[in-house]
């Protein structure tokens, strides 16, 4: 039996990718039309530098922060993704996981467990809403996840639609019955070791989205939900206002990348904003979200906090976008590599590797704590800043 630890996301990714079955992979990986927005949230990482010192550093580091009035131990979410049949317990794993590393868990819409277990095992949850539905059964489900006991809501409005991918879409399932198992058998039969997790507690994949479940009624299919959201007329800034108004608490609107849009939702009230570009699942050619992040920081960030998901792959990801002025971020597709390649732990693994290598960046560049970050602190080159929709 090799190690189960791993050293790096990346290796978590490469065990993911050989653990899963190709459906189940290819709908995390996502990505839409030619991947280019997917690849840029990752290679624009790349393009900062750092200019680390090597005498005065800080045998001390600090990495405790706050969001939308959680305290957190280091300034890394989990951010919302759909089903994650990647493993039995799914959103159970994630939130027992973050609760052990001292942060935030954020509950898909979509999530395949109920808002009621996942604010059990981690009491400092994020309830993530789509603009879906009538405004009555927006109001009955936010009213639901509020007597769950959640801390805070996101609204997500950056996925508009579902583009193809070149690379080809995975076949989802409409639910798993016995017909769905003939058919991805032999897929699932190719990847014993995901098939035994779900053998040993005699479960299969559930693709039902229980939080969308009316009062009465049975949890929805993920493409029953998908169907109820792709009805429903986009929202507008008034419709936003109005969200916002109804929750009563604190509320991040998630998908910003434009200023425009940024000084609109501080106009509409919300507590937080998460630039981002739905990890490259939105309108393709977007670009990184970490290209938005300091224009739109220096905009708004005195007024509201500003997050940014997209691309975290390693510590010094996260030191780079708090240098641009985030207050923290949130990961996604880190987060379902380390559920795939082991689980709870797996995800602990990759909280863990994030926090060292934060602390080692924070050493190299003689800092005493994430808020003693700037500008100043990273390599940035000509060209790479993008303010969006900056108004005239
Ligand atoms: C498989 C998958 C499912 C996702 N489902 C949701 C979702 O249900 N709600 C949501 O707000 N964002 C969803 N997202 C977007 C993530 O919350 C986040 O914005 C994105 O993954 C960040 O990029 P990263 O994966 O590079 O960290 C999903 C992303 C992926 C990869």
């Amino acid at each position: 039996m090799p190690n189960p630890w791993f050293e790096t996301v990346a290796e978590a990714h490469r065990r993911a990718k050989k653990r899963l079955p190709s459906s189940v992979y290819g709908a995390i990986v996502g990505g839409a039309q030619e991947g280019l927005t997917l690849a840029d949230n990752k290679k624009a990482f790349g393009e900062l530098g750092f200019a680390p010192k090597v005498a005065d550093l800080y045998a001390d580091r600090a990495q405790a922060t706050s969001i939308m009035g959680q305290p957190i131990s280091l300034p890394v979410l989990i951010s919302p993704t759909g089903i994650q049949g990647v493993n039995p317990d799914g959103e159970v794993a994630v939130a027992r996981a973050s609760a052990n590393r001292g942060t935030v868990m954020s509950l898909s819409s979509f999530a395949s467990r109920t808002v009621e277990d996942v604010v059990d095992a981690n009491p400092q949850t994020f309830m993530q809403l789509y603009w879906c539905g009538s405004r009555e059964n927006m109001v009955t489900r936010m009213e639901r996840a509020k007597a769950a006991g959640v801390g805070g809501a996101i609204l997500t409005l950056d996925w508009s639609f579902s583009d193809g991918r070149d690379w080809g879409s995975p076949v989802i399932p409409e639910k798993v019955d016995f017909k769905t198992i003939l058919k991805h058998g032999p897929d699932a039969l190719r990847h014993p070791r995901w098939l035994l997790e779900f053998l040993k507690v005699k479960q299969i994949p559930d693709l039902t989205t229980p939080n969308m479940a009316l009062p009465g009624q049975d949890p929805p299919t993920f493409f029953g939900a998908y169907w109820e959201w792709m009805q429903t007329p986009p929202p507008s800034w008034d419709d936003v206002a109005w969200l916002v108004a109804e929750w009563d608490g604190p509320i991040m609107l998630k998908g910003i990348i434009r200023i425009d849009d940024a000084k609109r939702a501080v106009a509409a009230g919300v507590t937080a904003i998460s630039v981002s570009n739905h990890g490259g699942n939105n309108l393709d050619c977007t670009p990184a979200s970490i290209r938005a992040l300091g224009p739109i920081a220096d905009a708004v960030g005195g007024e509201i906090e500003v997050v940014l998901d997209g691309g975290i792959r390693r510590g010094s990801d996260v030191v780079k976008a708090l240098a641009f002025g985030a207050r923290a971020v949130m990961i996604g597709r880190a987060g379902l590599w380390g559920l795939a390649a082991n689980g709870q732990a797996g995800v602990e693994n990759v909280l863990d590797l994030l926090r060292s290598e934060i602390d080692s960046a924070l050493l190299g560049l003689g800092k005493a704590s994430i808020h003693e970050l700037g500008r100043p602190d990273i390599v940035i080159p000509t060209g790479f800043e993008l303010a969006l929709g900056r108004p005239e």
